[in-house]
């Protein structure tokens, strides 16, 4: 199992859940039934409503590919942060994400 940590958008509140290696971090927000994180797309790299801000202390693990169809998407977001945006549905969660902390998003911007 992985813990993945959501800290509310003012920093005031984290959630956590734990969830199957190979489940990406989007389902696990989904678990906790976040409404940050609507997924509308569902998964598939097309909506950008699974936006989420990576905590410092992951960015190594958790980069983003250049060029990639995940950062096109990300750089139309109006709220697109270089270096700390994430689509939560394409990062898939393995064993050294254990503990991994993201941080949402003001839910009016959604
Ligand atoms: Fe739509 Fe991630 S769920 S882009």
């Amino acid at each position: 199992m992985v813990k993945v940590n959501f800290v509310s958008a003012d920093g005031t509140l984290v959630q956590s859940v734990d969830v199957p290696v190979g489940t990406t971090m989007m389902e696990a927000a989904k678990e906790l039934g976040l409404r940050e994180i609507p997924a509308d797309c569902g998964g598939s790299c097309a909506c950008g409503t699974c936006h989420v801000y990576v905590d410092d202390v992951w960015w190594e693990k958790l980069k983003i590919k250049e060029n990639s169809l995940e950062q096109s998407l990300l750089e139309y977001e109006k709220d697109y942060k270089e270096g700390v945006s994430r689509l939560a549905c394409q990062i898939q969660l393995n064993d050294d994400l254990n503990n991994v902390t993201v941080k949402l998003r003001e839910h009016e911007l959604l």
